[in-house]
């Protein structure tokens, strides 16, 4: 049978940045756990079938104008988790995918969460699985590590456990996406595709001298953003949100070479955040792997904080975002 899914992109505010030391890199296992929003204004819609006749696995990955991607390693990714899902279900045939996001893809917007949880969903009910959801966020996990969170809406934990084999690395949520009316101001600065990719960009910092601390102190982060969370308070998740960030850039910057994803407009959308808090604005920013800047805030600011971002000069778009809901899977 065909299914359709579709799951949204997340931004942590604890950070997962490097993997377990020594573990498979097929189980892809986080070195760190994290805590994440859901994004309901970036999504990706994906389509699986596994049906007979066809002699090799066939992708069809869309851009947001619906162009298809050329972009093989992609393709190979997916290919390597549609076996992942064929070894589970002892399906031995091949499928018809066709995934597509309504945002730019390898900018530093997590289109490989949203992209592999629709997928894992998709491709597992296709093949008859029907896991639950820790479950499937494992399975999303090998995929990518931050698409085990985008299985869940609202505020989200990944646990990067310590079995051997990751049957304790999976995300929960935390809190639901009415919790606590916040927005995310996105602040697209340069939408073209990076040219190091997260996975390898967090490899090569495992070699920067502060990994080690960042590693260290990472747990007391989890447990401060989750209290925050619960107790809506909202200067110290701002605190918490910017302190995780600029230590997971000071790895990369701290590589031998260092990695920069940052370009000036970055540099100018962080200022403006922290001078709208400066005055008074309950607002924070956070930076992925990529250019882009994302401004967190009660919703009833986001009007105000989306006019100042897409006032800066070089920022080329402004998305406003609610927090998303669960990963959703039904038959096409
Ligand atoms: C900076 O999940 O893309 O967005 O597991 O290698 O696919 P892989 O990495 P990925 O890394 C996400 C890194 C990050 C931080 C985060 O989302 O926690």
């Amino acid at each position: 049978m065909k299914f359709n899914a579709r799951a949204h992109s997340n931004f942590a505010l604890v950070k997962y940045w490097g993997k377990r030391p020594g573990a498979s890199p097929d189980l892809n296992l986080p070195a760190v756990g994290s805590v994440s929003l859901t994004v309901a204004a970036l999504a990706t819609e994906t389509t699986v079938e596994f049906a007979d006749g066809l002699i090799r696995d066939e992708v069809e990955l869309l851009d947001e104008t619906g162009t298809p991607v050329d972009n093989l390693a992609a393709i190979e990714r997916v290919v390597a988790h549609l076996d992942r899902v064929r070894a589970m279900a002892s399906e031995t045939r091949n499928a018809r995918v066709r995934s597509q996001n309504d945002f730019p893809m390898g900018a530093g917007l997590a289109s490989s969460a949203s992209a592999f949880a629709a997928l894992t969903l998709a491709a597992a009910r296709s093949a008859g699985l029907n896991l639950d959801r820790s479950a499937a966020s494992r399975l999303a996990r090998r995929g990518s590590g931050s698409a085990a969170r985008s299985l869940f809406g609202g505020f989200v934990e990944m646990q990067c456990g310590v079995q051997p084999d990751g049957s304790d690395a999976s995300a929960m949520r935390l809190a639901d996406p009415k919790h606590w009316d916040l927005n995310v101001v996105i602040a697209i600065t340069d939408a073209s595709a990076k040219a190091v990719g997260s996975t390898q960009g967090m490899i090569d910092s495992e070699q920067s001298a502060f990994f080690g601390a960042w590693v260290e102190k990472h747990d007391d982060d989890v447990k401060a953003m989750k209290q925050a969370i619960q107790t809506k308070d909202f200067d110290r998740l701002a605190d918490i949100t910017e302190h995780s960030c600029l230590k997971m850039h000071a790895t990369m910057f701290t590589n031998k070479p260092g990695l920069i994803y940052w370009n000036p407009a970055t540099l100018e959308a962080i200022h403006a955040v922290r001078a709208l808090r400066a005055k008074g604005t309950p607002v924070c920013f956070t930076v992925d792997a990529g250019p882009q800047v994302k401004a967190i805030c009660p919703a009833e600011h986001a009007d105000s904080v989306a006019n100042a971002l897409g006032a800066l000069p070089g920022v080329e778009r402004v998305i406003k975002s609610t927090i998303g809901y669960d990963a959703l899977v039904a038959a096409a």
